[in-house]
């Protein structure tokens, strides 16, 4: 049974990527750690759009939990078709304050994790010739961001990695795409412990993100940064010489983290 697998599909762009892909009629197979919200989710999705809805509850910065997962489409003999690597989340403060094992927990959630269940279902989609990968990288990860620099630096690999296995895989009928988005309305401040979300103003919806990924999808892209002025800014953060970037983007934070510099 072919099955799309999302990671972090409990809230947010996951959430979102779910409702509207069941929508289309894709099997799911939703993994974040909150049962209640998958459990409930599962079973909305199967009542209106009368597809299949499995879940399973895992915390993805665990070593191992990758094979958990692998196991279990086994078990169930699905075919990953589409995998959504989506479960991520960040940090701001002063790089040298903040919590350690948050830190490398986040490395382990948006980088180990991601790259695990890229490189277990790549062998099967290979086989098949077919399959799409989508990892939500971030407008983040066009240059270096003080204050936030390991969540930063997460999404610029997550957009390298994504871009380089997309060429690999081409010539297999694999489609790999980065998703950037913007500052979006979802859980993600909270979860990362963000007070307010840094750019307050034109931020996006989670179903503007969708839109941007579908259309990425069907017009063949490998990364894709969701709304205009994301695009923009994405576009002088990556172009400026970074040490410019880096002090303008510090210009804004330096003050609340550092307030004694
Ligand atoms: N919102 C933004 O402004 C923004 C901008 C650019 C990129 N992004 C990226 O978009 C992706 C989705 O974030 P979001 O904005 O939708 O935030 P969100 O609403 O907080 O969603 C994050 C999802 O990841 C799951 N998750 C977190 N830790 C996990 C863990 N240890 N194991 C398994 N699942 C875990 C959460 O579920 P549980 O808590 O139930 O585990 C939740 O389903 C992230 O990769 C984020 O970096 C967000």
């Amino acid at each position: 049974m072919k099955i799309t697998l999302i990671t972090g599909a409990s809230s947010g762009i996951g959430e979102a990527f779910a409702r509207r892909l069941a929508a289309e009629k894709h099997d799911l197979l939703l993994v974040a750690r909150s049962e209640k919200a998958l459990h409930e989710l599962c079973d909305e999705l199967m009542l209106t759009h009368h597809i299949t809805a499995h879940y399973m509850v895992l915390d993805l910065t665990e070593h191992g939990a990758d094979a958990e997962l692998w196991a279990e489409t086994e078990k169930h003999k699905f075919e990953v078709d589409w995998l959504i690597n989506n479960a991520g989340y960040g940090s701001v403060g002063d790089f040298s304050k903040l919590d350690r094992e948050n830190e490398l927990k986040m490395i382990d959630l948006n980088i180990r994790s991601l790259v695990a269940l890229t490189h277990r279902y790549l062998g099967p989609m290979r086989e098949r010739k077919s399959g799409k990968i989508i990892n939500v990288s971030s407008a983040a990860g066009f240059q270096p961001i003080p204050f936030m620099a390991t969540y930063a630096a997460t999404k610029a690999f997550v957009s390298s990695f994504s871009e380089a296995i997309a060429e690999e895989n081409a010539p297999y009928g694999i489609q790999v795409l980065a998703l950037c988005p913007g500052s979006t309305k979802t859980n993600f401040f909270n979860a990362s412990g963000i007070d307010r979300p840094i750019q307050v103003k034109g931020q996006q919806t989670v179903d503007d993100v969708i839109e941007t990924a579908m259309k990425a999808i069907a017009g063949g892209r490998r990364k894709v940064v969701s709304g205009f002025a994301n695009k923009v800014g994405a576009f002088l953060g990556g172009h400026a010489p970074h040490f410019l970037s880096s002090w303008a983007m510090a210009k804004a934070l330096r003050s609340k983290y550092q307030g004694d510099k």
